[in-house]
């Protein structure tokens, strides 16, 4: 799977994210403490966009049934079993790149 150029690291600001869609797949990045990683918005319920949701911390609830997610590590409060994939990201030249690799469910 190749690699998607998204952005570059200037434009997501430490503590903030920068939303994509990738194949067909909402995807965020973020930058946390220095450290940027990509994990999926899409709910696992029936697929609202979770960064449309209320944030508290690295908590959001999505905006349609309120399941709650940890963006950070892709845990599902309200679910257990079902966690969103996180995604390989790399700065590459300044850009920031994205790759979905087999991880991409339906
Ligand atoms: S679509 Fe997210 S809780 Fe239903």
């Amino acid at each position: 799977m190749p690699w998607f150029s998204v952005c570059d690291v200037k434009e997501i600001p430490e503590g903030s994210f920068k939303t994509f869609t990738l194949l067909g797949k909402k995807v965020a990045v973020f930058l946390r403490k220095g450290e940027l990683y990509a994990i999926s918005v899409m709910c696992r319920h029936q697929g609202a966009d979770l960064s449309r949701g209320a944030r508290q911390g690295d908590i959001f609830t999505c905006p349609r049934h309120h399941w709650q997610y940890n963006l950070y590590t892709g845990e599902c409060l309200s679910n257990a079993s079902l966690s969103l994939p996180k995604y390989p990201v790399r700065v590459k030249d300044a850009r920031i790149e994205v790759e979905l690799g087999g991880q991409i469910y339906d």
